[in-house]
Order: C-alpha cells, then sequence, then structure tokens
C-alpha cells in the first residue's frame, strides 16, 4: 500500500531518541534492500547505523560491489555521485541532505579547468603534454573532463600510483583541487619545489608566465579544505615538546609543513588502521576531522592509547555533519514507505566517462 509522503518537516524537531528509533524501524521494514555506507567523518549517531564504513577509496569499491536496491550515502555529495556511477543501473543512490557538500569540490569548476586548459593551450599543447588528475573530492563533470583528456581520478590513498601513471602518459599533470595532496605526493616522489607550480584560478593564465608553465612539472590547482588547513605547524612542535615520545599522524590535506613534522601521513582509512596496529599505551597527536579523532579516542583507550586532536579549535567537515539522525530518518522512511527522495543521479554522459576515470583510478590502485 502507497502511504502518502512524508515532509522533512515533520522529522526537523523530533528529539533524538525518537529519531533513532525511527531510523532503526524503517531499516526493519526495508531489510536487505537498503546498504547505508558511511565515511570515517560521519557523526556518531549516525555513523553507528552504517552497514560498511571506509575513506573515500574504500566507500567507491563498496559501491560497486554491493546489491542491494537503495545506497543511503552518509558522506558528501561527491562521494554518492561516486557510488552512483560505479553501481548498477537499477540501484538507487540516496544522500539524505542535498546540501551536504565539501568545500574543497566547490573550488574547482568545470568551467574553470576549461578555462585552465584553454589557457595552457596558449602556451603549450595540454592534450599533448598535460595528465589532469582530479582527487576523487570533485564534481562528476570533472571527473569526466579527465576521461575526455587522457587523465584519471586520485584519492588520498592512492596519489603516488596514479601520478606514476600519469607521468607514465605525459611530461607533466595538472593537480585539482587539492594542492596540498599533489604538492605531498609529488614531494613524496621525490619532486623539487622548483618542479612546481600553483595555478591561481582566480587569476588570467593562473597567474603564471609561460616560462613558469613550461618549466612545470605538476601544476597545482589553488584549492584546499577548510577544515584541514586549521592545521599549523606549531600544534606539531607544541604536542613534541610536551610528549617527545608521542607520535603524530596526518591526512594529506593538511599543508606540507604539516605533513613533513608527521611520522605518519595518510588517509582516513590509514590512519585508523595505523593507529589500531600500534603498541598499546602509546600516545598520538591526529591531525584529521573531530568525529573520527573523537570516536578512535573512545574506542582504542581501553588500550592505553591516548589520541589527541592537533588543532585547539574545533575543525569539523561542517557539511557531512548535515547528514543527521532527523535527515537520515526521512530518508528511510520515505524509502520504506515507496518514496524515493534525495536521490542522486549523475547525467547520462557525464555518468559514462567518470565511470572510465574511476575506472581508471580503480585498476591501478
Ligand atoms: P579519505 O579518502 O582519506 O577518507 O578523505 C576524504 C576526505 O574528504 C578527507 O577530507
Ligand atoms: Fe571536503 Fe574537507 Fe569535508 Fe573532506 S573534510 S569532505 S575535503 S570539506
Amino acid at each position: 500500500m502507497q502511504v502518502a509522503p512524508v515532509n522533512f518537516s515533520q522529522f526537523a524537531s523530533l528529539p533524538d531518541d525518537d529519531c533513532q528509533t525511527r531510523i532503526k524501524e524503517a531499516r526493519a521494514r526495508l531489510g536487505e534492500r537498503v546498504v547505508l555506507l558511511a565515511h570515517h567523518y560521519q557523526r556518531a549517531d549516525v555513523y553507528c547505523h552504517a552497514d560498511l564504513t571506509g575513506d573515500s577509496l574504500k566507500l567507491s569499491r563498496l559501491a560497486s560491489q554491493t546489491r542491494a536496491d537503495f545506497i543511503v550515502f552518509c558522506g558528501v555529495h561527491f562521494m554518492a555521485e561516486v557510488a552512483d556511477v560505479l553501481s548498477a543501473p537499477e540501484q538507487k543512490v540516496i544522500l539524505p541532505d542535498l546540501s551536504a557538500g565539501c568545500s574543497m569540490a566547490d573550488m574547482a569548476s568545470l568551467a574553470k579547468v576549461e578555462r585552465a586548459w584553454r589557457e595552457l593551450a596558449t602556451v603549450l599543447d595540454p592534450d599533448e603534454t598535460i595528465t589532469p588528475v582530479t582527487y576523487i573530492n570533485s564534481a562528476a563533470d570533472l571527473k569526466s573532463f579527465c576521461a575526455r583528456h587522457g587523465g584519471i581520478v586520485c584519492t588520498s590513498s592512492n596519489a603516488e600510483a596514479i601520478l606514476k601513471w600519469s607521468y607514465a602518459q605525459r611530461e607533466k599533470v595538472l593537480f585539482f583541487p587539492d594542492q596540498h595532496l599533489g604538492r605531498w605526493t609529488a614531494r613524496q616522489m621525490g619532486m623539487p619545489p622548483e618542479d612546481m607550480a600553483v595555478w591561481d584560478f582566480d587569476l588570467p593564465q593562473g597567474g603564471l608566465t609561460a616560462e613558469q608553465i613550461h618549466r612545470a612539472k605538476i601544476i597545482l590547482w589553488k584549492g584546499f579544505c577548510s577544515v584541514h588547513q586549521m592545521f599549523r605547524p606549531q600544534h606539531v612542535l607544541d604536542f613534541r615538546e610536551k610528549h617527545p615520545e608521542g607520535l603524530v599522524i596526518s591526512h594529506p590535506e593538511c599543508c606540507e609543513d604539516v605533513c613533513a613534522l608527521s611520522d605518519y601521513v595518510g588517509s582516513t582509512e590509514m590512519i585508523i588502521k595505523t593507529i589500531a596496529a600500534a603498541p598499546e599505551n602509546t600516545r598520538w597527536l591526529v591531525g584529521t576531522e573531530l568525529n573520527l579523532v573523537q570516536r578512535i579516542a573512545k574506542e582504542f583507550a581501553p588500550q592505553g592509547k591516548v589520541i589527541r586532536f592537533m588543532s585547539p579549535m574545533v575543525c569539523m567537515c561542517s557539511t557531512m555533519a548535515r547528514i543527521d539522525p532527523p535527515h537520515l530518518a526521512w530518508a528511510l522512511e520515505s524509502l520504506a514507505d515507496g518514496e524515493v527522495v534525495n536521490q542522486i543521479s549523475v547525467a547520462a554522459e557525464d555518468a559514462e566517462m567518470s565511470r572510465l576515470a574511476l575506472e581508471r583510478m580503480l585498476s591501478c590502485s
């Protein structure tokens, strides 16, 4: 029996306990028709409902493997787009709040990247000399752009392998939107700073001279993550002074100086696995989003591990936090009642080409 569609406003002011109960009831009604994927930054009151969790690479693999009718994605918009592109045509991907975006992904648009490509073409032949590489934190039309120009997608856990692939294709890389991941990865591969140039997308020709463009081996889009830019080298130095035996682990979206001062740098999944595998009674400073750090601090406390957040300020992914219990309850109840709300559906032409760029990535990860 089809029930009248429920409006989100009926859920907005539901007490927490009611929300949790309704999420569980809707999930029970849906059974195996639904799978809940959650990124590691998801808030605790949503994360606890996840069937599967991971970093961006793991979540994209999981999305391509699940057979559930509905994939409810507790993450941000680009992650749900990837799930839509990699899942089967009959599966539906739902993002419980459509305003859950990524501010870094928004720093590169197709119009800006196409303009950059045209401006680069006044200096050299980009299709002959440059492999475009987009971080997975980008819209589907940019992944499609990369596929059309012989490029590829990368994540924080495979960026080095992807850059190696990219240099096997052409002599230069245009890396967007995160300058920090691009810079850190190139540095790890032994590239000196003078081979890197930063493309300021607000300036004509990226603010670069023709000579700088000819010289660069990697051109880094001037994008960044507003959460990870809050972690500063001084935070690491203060921790090391107080706790010389302590260990520091950071996400590669942190600036180069923070990464260089860290003992380990890696994706969210790598951060969790590294601390999980560490000896008991170790002390950690962690440079990534607050929800993840708070969760592992609790989880590993019984092993005597002391886990501290890198910044004295609160650095949360506020857009991911928009996936809250009221939105999750609303999305699931609507599905259980036969109404699909907030479906993420990538346009056919972008879906086909971005799948190609993602499959290239998956095959060399
Ligand atoms: P991971 O792929 O490491 O989970 O990173 C995603 C992200 O957006 C980090 O800010
Ligand atoms: Fe985007 Fe930063 Fe949030 Fe990651 S933490 S999803 S890069 S805004």
